[in-house]
């Protein structure tokens, strides 16, 4: 079993740029693996590119290009999006390099060679939007409920066949004995509801066009797109190529995957590793769907924002923050521009950006700048006492929320000792004390414990907001940035060293009264 947090993003379709919505597993995905990378963890975070199938195929056409030009051309394109948000992946992995082509042709292979794949004739309803087999049921007036503006394709021909139907019983008995395999449990519970009613095999190859991985034994056939894309989490870790690595990270913690692919990730990405005998990810947890108005976000619906327009407006912090703690993780979530403003400038520009200032104003202004000597124990007051107890507390709820997958817990855990670090100020009231000379010590007492929340604000806020905590953390006096840091290291109280200068400076978060 590997020591590795090893987790991925769905690789996406490249037949346009980046919207919210993919925005939104992309930045889940970094925030966990920052807060792993927090814990310690080796963390391996993988997000990358799905290049082949029909619809990039026909986007590149209409473009009049060649479908690897039109891949070449805009996978810069999502790059610059993912370090526009800062986002932190160890490797972008694109379907069409030779380290997952070459793999993914011996996994087919391997599946065919044990008799898990049959050549068969396929006939039936194909959604491009979707890159999926449909049944009559799945439409909705004869179109797909998730691309209306697609016409359903009627597909004939001879395609290659994977066993999925034998899986059926295998897979209901792994959910049943560990289910945490699929989360959250209403995702789950749909997954099995429809699994119960059978499983059909799946056609694994297409005939009628050439974009994509030749089956190695009949090269009129190319892989079907999603069983090439799903190898994606194995082929970037070294299978088929570098088993000393597939077999430190594999398998993934966590595959996150909106709720419209779960299908995909849970049923056929888990029977395919069945049938090599793989080790299979350990959690995949399905995302609801970010909505404007009521509509699932996305080109076709033309509602897109681009992720650009709110980072011109909000920051990276505000954006990343925003997305984070407003809308629960799992479920449907409303986007608003009013929301935004109206969460940004309560938790970021008052709570956090004022905590911030007051601190290290109060600090320049009755200390000269200067981090007094640390409280011995003797010198804490229960107000001391209660703030570390929040803080230890708020800490041990975001692990927990780590666990479960929920970036929006996590963060709401945070908010805790924020509103406590708050609250302690007008508490202990330090403008009061610095008024009596016989209170010198105790001054520097309660600034120092504010200094030191600052500080571990500025450590375990790092997932979220990367570049205010970055800032916060220089102006205390600390070297490097606070996501290079480890909880078990730095985690702790009165590490700040005495006699170290502290900056005041801008505000972290201006606030904003108007938006477009
Ligand atoms: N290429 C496949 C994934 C292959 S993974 C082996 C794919 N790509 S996609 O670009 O269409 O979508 C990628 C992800 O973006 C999915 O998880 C999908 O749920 C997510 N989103 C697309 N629109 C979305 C919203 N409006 N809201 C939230 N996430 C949504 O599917």
């Amino acid at each position: 079993m590997s020591d590795y947090f090893y987790i991925t993003t769905p690789i996406y379709y490249v037949n346009d740029v980046p919207h919210l919505g993919h925005a939104y597993t992309t930045v889940a995905a970094d925030v966990l693996a920052r807060f792993r990378r927090l814990q310690g963890r080796d963390v391996h975070f993988l997000t990358g590119t799905d290049e082949h199938g029909e619809k990039v195929l026909r986007t590149a056409e209409a473009k009049g290009l060649d479908p690897k030009a039109w891949t070449d051309q805009i996978v810069p394109r999502w790059k610059e999006v993912w370090a526009a948000l800062d986002i932190s992946y160890d490797d972008f992995i694109r379907t069409t390099e030779e380290r997952h082509e070459g793999p993914v042709q011996k996994f087919v292979q391997e599946l065919y060679d044990r008799d898990e794949v049959y050549l068969g004739a396929y006939e039936g309803l194909y959604c491009v939007g979707c890159e999926g087999f449909k049944s009559p049921d799945d439409l909705v007036d004869g179109r797909c409920p998730l691309h209306p503006n697609r016409d359903i394709e009627h597909v004939k021909e001879d395609n290659y066949f994977f066993r999925l139907s034998k899986y059926a019983q295998p897979l209901l008995d792994l959910w049943e004995k560990e289910p945490w395999r699929v989360m959250p449990d209403a995702r789950r519970n749909e997954v099995i509801g429809k699994v119960r009613q059978g499983l059909e095999d799946l056609s694994i190859s297409r005939v009628s066009f050439d974009w994509g991985v030749p089956i190695p034994w009949d090269d009129k056939h190319v892989i079907y797109v999603w069983i090439d894309a799903l190898q994606n989490y194995i082929t970037a870790v070294g299978y088929g190529r570098d088993e000393e690595m597939f077999e430190r990270i594999w398998p993934a913690d966590v595959h996150l995957v909106g709720k419209d692919i779960l299908w995909f990730h849970t049923v056929i990405w888990q029977a395919m590793l069945m049938a090599l005998d793989l080790p299979l990810p350990k959690t995949v947890f399905a995302h609801g769907f970010l909505q404007v108005g009521g509509e699932k976000m996305s080109k076709s619906t033309l509602t897109g924002i681009s992720p650009h327009d709110l980072i011109g407006t909000f920051g990276v912090d505000g954006y990343r923050y925003y997305f984070m703690r407003d809308i629960s993780f799992g479920l449907d979530g409303e986007f608003s521009w009013e929301a935004m403003r109206e969460r940004y400038n309560s938790d970021l520009a008052n709570d956090f950006g004022n905590l911030a200032s007051r601190v290290t104003s109060m600090i320049a202004r009755y200390l000269e700048g200067v981090i007094p000597a640390a409280p011995t124990d003797d010198e804490l007051t229960e107000a001391e006492r209660r703030l570390r107890e929040v803080y230890r507390d708020a800490l041990a709820e975001m692990e927990v929320a780590a666990d479960a997958v929920s970036p929006h817990e996590m963060s709401k855990a945070v908010w805790t000792f924020v509103r406590k670090a708050n609250s302690y100020v007008e508490e202990v009231a330090p403008w009061k004390l610095a008024k009596d000379e016989a209170q010198k010590r105790r001054l520097e007492v309660v600034l120092y414990s504010l200094a030191e929340s600052l500080r571990l604000l500025a450590l375990v806020l790092t997932p979220f907001i990367p570049r205010a905590t970055a800032e916060l953390w220089t102006r205390l006096g600390q070297d490097g940035t606070p996501s290079e840091r480890t909880l078990e290291r730095d985690g702790g109280w009165n590490l700040l060293e005495p006699g170290t200068r502290i900056e005041v400076g801008a505000p972290l978060f201006p606030r904003i009264d108007d938006v477009v």
